[in-house]
């Protein structure tokens, strides 16, 4: 079964690249192959490579920058997503594709399920609902996977900043007021494999929303604990900074985070036997590879 994957080279895109299952035959591509904002572009590509399903790790996610860029935001998360749907639904496709958390105010106290409202409270997640909107719209067959807090080995992410900062510093601030599920990009792409698979097998899905990731649900205060207490164990740091516990209120950025972004995972356990990773195993894992 040939698989078209938009963002090969992003941070889960690298990951889908690396774990093509044999049955599979995956044509993944960058954003200069195949620009989601250039409708004719989507179309045409999508008409070339003749996929049997298609898989969206391509996104705007510079999330501080979307503030000062909004329409480039839209263009790529909303319009990005639209063109690959209609795209995909004129091929009679499915298309799986990634969303986010940030699409949450973040001010509740229990796990997020899928069917809570949404309410983003900056340009990145109004954009990555808005394609949300566009894909139930435009393609009947479709899957949404809201992830949150990625981190791999490769492209830039709170682990491979950690590490910078712990190298150069003795002593850091990390948030402590905001809770998530740190989720390794290997392990969403297993889950995108596994649906494809599935998909494969069955000739269908139980389309919709879903959420996946990691677990336990921490601070990123506790993530940076996690990541020096591993690195240190692995020689990656020489010796494990002082860690202060700051409030978001210290650490202002342009675009507001959620206090609360911790996803119930259950639906996607439910429906297609997709369990959470627990990311301190995926964090050693990306460490080892680091070192
Ligand atoms: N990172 C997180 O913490 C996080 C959290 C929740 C959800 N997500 C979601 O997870 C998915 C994957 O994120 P990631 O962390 O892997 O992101 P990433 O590392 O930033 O990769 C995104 C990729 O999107 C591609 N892209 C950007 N604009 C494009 C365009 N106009 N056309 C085609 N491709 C374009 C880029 O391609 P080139 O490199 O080729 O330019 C880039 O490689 C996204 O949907 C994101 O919204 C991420």
């Amino acid at each position: 079964m040939r698989v078209l994957i938009a963002g090969a080279r992003g941070q889960v895109g690298h990951e889908l690249m690396r774990r093509v299952p044999e049955v599979f035959e995956a044509v993944g591509m960058g954003s200069t192959q195949l620009d989601l904002a250039d409708t004719e572009q989507v179309a045409a590509v999508v008409n070339n490579v003749q996929p049997q399903l298609i898989i969206n790790a391509a996104a705007y996610t510079a999330v501080d920058k979307a503030e000062s860029e909004p329409e480039r935001a839209w263009a790529v998360n909303r319009d990005g997503v639209a063109h690959l749907a209609i795209a995909a639904e004129g091929l009679g496709i499915p298309l799986l594709h990634i969303s986010t958390d940030y699409v949450f105010a973040g001010d509740a106290r229990e796990p997020y399920r899928e069917t809570d409202p949404t309410d983003p409270t900056g340009v990145y997640g109004a954009s990555k609902l808005d394609g949300e909107v566009a894909l139930a719209a435009n393609c009947s067959q479709h899957i949404i996977l809201r992830t949150s807090w990625v981190f791999g080995a490769y492209g830039n992410n709170f682990v491979k900043t950690m590490l910078r900062l712990g190298r150069e510093h003795e002593e850091l601030g990390v948030v402590a007021d905001q809770h998530g599920c740190p989720t390794s990009a290997a392990s969403i792409a297993s889950a995108l494999w596994s649906l494809a698979s599935q998909y494969r097998e069955q000739g269908s899905l139980q389309w919709g929303i879903y959420h996946y990731g990691g677990s336990p649900a921490c601070t990123w205060h506790g993530f940076a604990q996690e990541i020096f207490r591993q690195a240190h164990g692995r020689g990656l740091l020489g010796r494990v900074p002082v860690l202060r516990a700051i409030a978001t209120a210290d650490y202002p950025t342009p675009a507001k985070r959620p206090a609360w972004s911790v996803l119930d995972c259950s639906k996607l356990r439910q429906a297609h036997g997709i369990a959470q990773a627990d990311w301190r195993e995926e964090l050693g894992l990306v460490l080892r590879e680091l070192a």
